[in-house]
């Protein structure tokens, strides 16, 4: 018998630039130019029905134009598409295409876009490179950072996925203008959930600054671009692969995520987070980590970005608890939870270990409670 020993220590730099600006397609244009996607000539532009025809062509077109090969894949919009067939699909339209490794992904639009595309540049070829052109702000705000792609399933959101760092991440503040209202609302609930989580100042911002953010008045929109940006890129950097400091990020998504795949999609993403988030400070307030007047923030500044802060009617609570065990949190059977500390912090329980193992029957009642 033998033994051998595959010696594979790696040093990996995946360091990459999010560059935050108002129409970004040039800049994206030069920097490829500029050997952003070194050698490569081939592109896969990635998009949806609604962001094709407002930036997916025009990034196509002005590539072509610039003597590169380029594709335009387009699948369509909405969270119901971010599933393994579609992944499946786009894999099977670039292979159609004669996509073979010596090509870069371009994702172009908002989240779903981004996680779907990320995720196929991860296993296409045993792994390509990608970029990500965010247009919405969910996208800007939480899903093009960070590296976290994935797709959905029946049984619930982003449990199929990699961490795949791309590129360079391109915030088109521009392109929020472009936004229907319940996306902007949408996407103000990860900027809410930042604030929360790190930041007072913040916090007192959104509330001051509301209906400017709302009407995508630019100042107001690059400000939170940025902010989002900090508090979420710091966290990344201390923890990429989620062992303890970035479940921070994971507040109000433990309820959030299990009411949005409950609700059958019916609630946007940013919707489901801020229930979650009135949920889950409803919870620190019976640890005692939060006053009644700090939850009564939350839930005031949640409603001033016009996002439902009670359980629609529809929902069937009993699913939803049950629905609780499918986060990525649970350990051993046991429900976890991150704990909001004040307004501007969370609860850091042993060091390095930021979520908290609950008992179903107290998550039960403040579901059952929740109007
Ligand atoms: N969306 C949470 C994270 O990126 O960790």
């Amino acid at each position: 018998m033998s033994r051998f020993k595959v010696e594979l220590k790696k040093i990996v730099d995946d360091s990459y630039d999010i560059e935050i600006g108002f129409g970004l397609e040039h800049t994206l244009l030069t920097d490829i130019q500029n050997g952003l996607a070194g050698a490569l000539h081939r592109f896969a532009v990635i998009t949806d029905s609604t962001v094709k025809d407002l930036y997916g062509d025009r990034i196509y077109q002005m590539l072509l134009e610039a003597g590169y090969q380029a594709d335009l894949f387009v699948f369509p919009a909405g969270e119901t598409s971010k599933t393994r067939r579609t992944k499946e699909q786009l894999e099977d339209a670039m292979l159609a295409k004669g996509y073979r490794r010596d090509c870069c992904i371009i994702a172009v639009g908002g989240g779903v876009v981004t996680d779907l595309a990320g995720f196929v540049a991860g296993t296409y070829g045993r792994g390509v490179p990608f970029i990500n052109y965010a247009t919405t702000l969910l996208a800007a705000a939480d899903a093009s950072v960070g590296g976290k792609t994935a797709v959905d399933t029946p049984l619930a959101t982003n449990l199929i996925g990699l961490f795949n760092q791309p590129r360079k991440v391109y915030l088109d503040v521009a392109a929020w203008k472009t936004l229907p209202a319940d996306q902007v609302s949408s996407g103000l609930a990860e900027t809410i959930k930042h604030a929360i989580i790190a930041s007072q100042e913040l916090f007192q911002y959104l509330d001051a600054h509301m209906e400017e953010l709302l009407t995508i008045e630019p100042e107001a929109c690059a400000h939170i671009a940025q902010e989002n940006c900090k508090i979420k890129y710091q966290v990344v950097m201390k923890d990429e692969r989620e062992s303890g400091l970035r479940e921070i990020l994971n507040l109000g998504h433990t309820v959030g995520r299990a009411i949005e795949t409950v609700s059958g999609y019916r609630l946007l993403h940013g919707e489901a987070v801020s229930i979650g988030l009135v949920a889950e400070a409803e919870l620190a307030l019976q640890l005692g980590y939060v006053t009644e007047a700090e939850r009564d923030a939350v839930v005031s500044l949640l409603q001033k970005a016009k996002l439902p802060t009670g359980i629609p009617d529809y929902i069937d609570r009993e699913e939803l608890v049950k629905k609780l065990y499918t986060d990525k949190k649970v350990r051993d059977g046991k429900l976890r939870f991150v704990i909001q500390k004040g307004i501007g912090n969370v609860v850091e329980f042993e060091q390095g270990v930021f979520a908290t193992p609950i008992e179903e029957a107290v998550a039960r009642e403040i579901i059952m409670k929740l109007s």
